[in-house]
């Protein structure tokens, strides 16, 4: 059943381009210029009148929740927090009627994120679920939402579900987006087909799989790493930071890029591999500086960016090319080579790869 990969993980990242298109197959239509919803439709005041949206996760799909705050913020101009939905549920929230909570959860089981759906619908607000497993208890307990039909994941880190995660909800912020008028027609029809094409620029990113192996065997016994990125790209350093952690056990850190400077740059020094993700636009000038900055340290930089760059792949070690597309979709492809980076490193330093130590699939204990 692991059709001829090594692991589940593996064969959980190349699924992706397909993940993605079940994810918007039905939803996504050109043709009609709009994008189909029913849990948003039938919710749409609520989601219009919003005053905030909170985004309520954990662990990975914390990371989506981040991503989407980015790409709400931008489309829709709502407030949004994302919290942690441990801290949450503690905290005694400030959260009630005319607020929007989105949980997101893969399993639909984790027992922290549970606990803050129930929470919030105690105190008013309207809560939407974001789950891949159907029937999940998660899927029930929320008012209404959406799944995102990537099809199981096996592999205990979550590959596939974060990148359909972030693609349901940039099509929910482009639904709103569009209702609210925030955006024109013709932005929302450049949006529309830039996702369509998406997935073929996941396989075509997923191409350096054998370069990206080959980058893996020079640092698969560093002991640290530190994973920058700055924008939509910022949650995708946390991403992968965490993909690295969690299955090779490597120390791994992810950074808002010019955060280095207050802190963790004191850590950079030759021994030290810095990912960086340094995708056009997104402050690309800036995260040229902070590239000098760690070159002229010495650390070892491994950069992803745009095809054809120039900058960055000037001052880099080892350079990962992803596809150009529009900003805010970016993290679906730069997203791919840290998964593959994480994976390649695991199984070179012989570790369970789909059942790391320590971690279960779903977190149903708080
Ligand atoms: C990381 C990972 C975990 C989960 C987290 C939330 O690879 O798998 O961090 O993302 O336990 O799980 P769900 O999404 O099922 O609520």
């Amino acid at each position: 059943e692991k059709n001829g990969y090594d692991h589940f993980m593996l064969k959980e990242i190349y699924e992706q381009p397909e993940a993605i298109k079940d994810t918007y197959r039905g939803r996504l239509r050109i043709n009609d210029g709009i994008i189909k919803m029913a849990g948003v439709e039938d919710n749409l005041e609520k989601f219009l009148n919003a005053k905030r949206i909170i985004i309520v996760a954990c662990g990975t799909s914390w990371h989506a929740g981040l991503v989407a705050e980015y790409i709400f913020e931008e489309l829709v101009r709502v407030p949004v927090e994302v919290e942690y939905a441990s801290e949450f549920r503690y905290r005694n929230p400030i959260v009630g009627p005319g607020d929007v909570v989105i949980a997101i959860s893969q399993s639909g089981e984790t027992a922290d994120t549970l606990a803050a759906i129930k929470l919030s619908k105690e105190k008013g607000a309207f809560v939407f679920g974001v789950c891949n497993v159907v029937g999940s208890t998660i899927s029930r307990e929320t008012h209404a939402g959406a799944y995102t039909h990537a099809g199981p994941e096996i592999g205990v880190a979550s590959t596939k579900a974060f990148t359909t995660q972030i693609t349901v909800l940039t099509l929910i912020a482009l639904k709103l987006a569009k209702s609210t008028g925030k955006i024109t027609n013709s932005e929302f029809h450049n949006y529309l087909a830039e996702m369509e094409v998406i997935p073929n620029k996941v396989e075509e990113t997923l191409k350096s799989d054998e370069h990206v192996a080959a980058i893996a065997d020079i640092y698969k016994d560093a002991g640290n790493c530190l994973y920058l990125g700055r924008g939509y790209n910022f949650p995708v350093a946390l991403e992968g930071a965490l993909k690295l952690k969690e299955i090779s056990y490597i120390h791994a850190e992810g950074y808002p890029a010019a955060e280095m400077k207050h802190g963790p740059i004191a850590l950079i020094d030759e021994q030290m591999p810095v990912i960086v993700i340094a995708t056009k636009k997104g402050h690309y000038e800036k995260v040229v500086s902070n590239v000098q900055e760690i070159k002229s340290r010495k650390g070892k930089i491994i950069a992803v960016v745009t095809k054809g760059d120039k900058d960055v792949s000037a001052l880099a070690d080892h350079v990962i090319e992803v596809p150009e597309t529009d900003e805010l979709l970016t993290p679906l492809l730069t997203t791919i080579p840290l998964q593959l980076l994480s994976y390649h490193i695991a199984v070179m330093r012989g570790c369970n790869v789909d059942q790391p130590r320590n971690l279960a699939k779903s977190v149903t204990v708080e």
